[in-house]
């Protein structure tokens, strides 16, 4: 894939002084086993960063550390709250990481079911987080639904169907919408292409990598697959045993990896 890694505008930007999210030393272990060890870096306003690493690497125990999701065994995970500062989540009160995580923060799963109602229909998915926001108005969550099901390319008439009815990558995309309607700042994703095939995966990114743009996001994306980072990362985080092995910015630490595990990573990639 010859396609260079979108740039930042947001890390020229001297008007931001503070990052998103910072993390430090972020620590868990299972019984013995490490999850994810040391584990330190910021993530700046629209900015992208991708971890990638292998199969048991520690990305989704890290990404879920992180999302408040899972309690760490030790470290720090600050995010700059809408006052303008940075507070420590894990000492947040439980109202408001709720209100965070219904509203500032999106999660899309690598499951659709995962973070759906399948019994809920397409346009109550997407309105449901509009309400969680304070929007009372039936007329107008109906219509940014069907805006939204416009923006990821679903037929306006599937708007009373349920989830269940669609197929994966629909599902997948109305999982996106109903994550990215109420203007998050911070979107995690774990795998989001995943479970799909190719030809659905690179539609589904090129959807996102539109919608991230178009939105300023920032993103944290966890993905085995390089191209992935490639296409959608301006920073990159690569995990080996639970311990990073490598950071940077994307186009450099693919052209260019230092790490021996990283080199073996990309070299595999392009032989593959
Ligand atoms: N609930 C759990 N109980 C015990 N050990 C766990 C648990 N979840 C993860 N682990 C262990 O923590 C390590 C990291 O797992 P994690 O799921 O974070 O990896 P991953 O990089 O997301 O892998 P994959 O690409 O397969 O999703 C592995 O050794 C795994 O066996
Ligand atoms: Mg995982």
């Amino acid at each position: 894939m010859n396609i260079a890694a979108p740039q930042a505008s947001a890390l020229q930007d001297d008007s931001i002084e503070q990052p998103l999210l910072s993390v430090r030393s972020l620590t868990r272990y299972y019984g013995t086993r490490i999850g994810c060890a040391d584990i330190s870096f910021d993530i700046w306003p629209g900015e992208v960063l991708a971890i990638v690493g292998e199969s048991g690497s520690g990305k989704t125990t890290l990404l879920n550390c992180i999302s408040t999701r899972l309690p760490p065994t030790s470290g720090t995970v600050s995010y700059s709250m809408r006052d303008g500062v940075l507070h420590d989540l894990f000492k947040l009160r439980e109202a408001d990481r709720r209100f965070l995580l219904r509203t500032d923060w999106g999660f899309v799963h690598q499951n659709p079911a995962d973070g759906l109602r399948m019994a809920a229909s397409a346009g109550a998915n997407v309105g449901e987080r509009l309400m969680a926001v304070g929007d009372r108005h039936y007329g107008h969550i109906r219509e940014t639904a069907i805006d939204w099901l416009d923006r990821v390319e679903i037929d306006a008439g599937r708007i009373d169907d349920q989830p269940r009815a669609f197929s994966g990558g629909m599902r997948q995309r109305l999982q996106i919408a109903r994550n990215l309607v109420t203007a998050p700042r911070l979107v995690f994703m774990d795998e989001p292409t995943g479970g799909l095939d190719v030809s659905v995966q690179a539609r589904l990114l090129d959807l996102l990598r539109g919608l991230v743009n178009d939105l300023g996001l920032a993103v944290i994306i966890v993905t085995h697959d390089l191209a992935v980072a490639r296409l959608l990362s301006h920073r990159m985080i690569v995990m080996k045993d639970g311990r990073v092995v490598e950071q940077g910015l994307t186009d450099r630490l693919l052209d260019d990896p230092q790490a021996p595990y990283t080199q073996l990573l990309v070299s595999s990639i392009l032989q593959g």
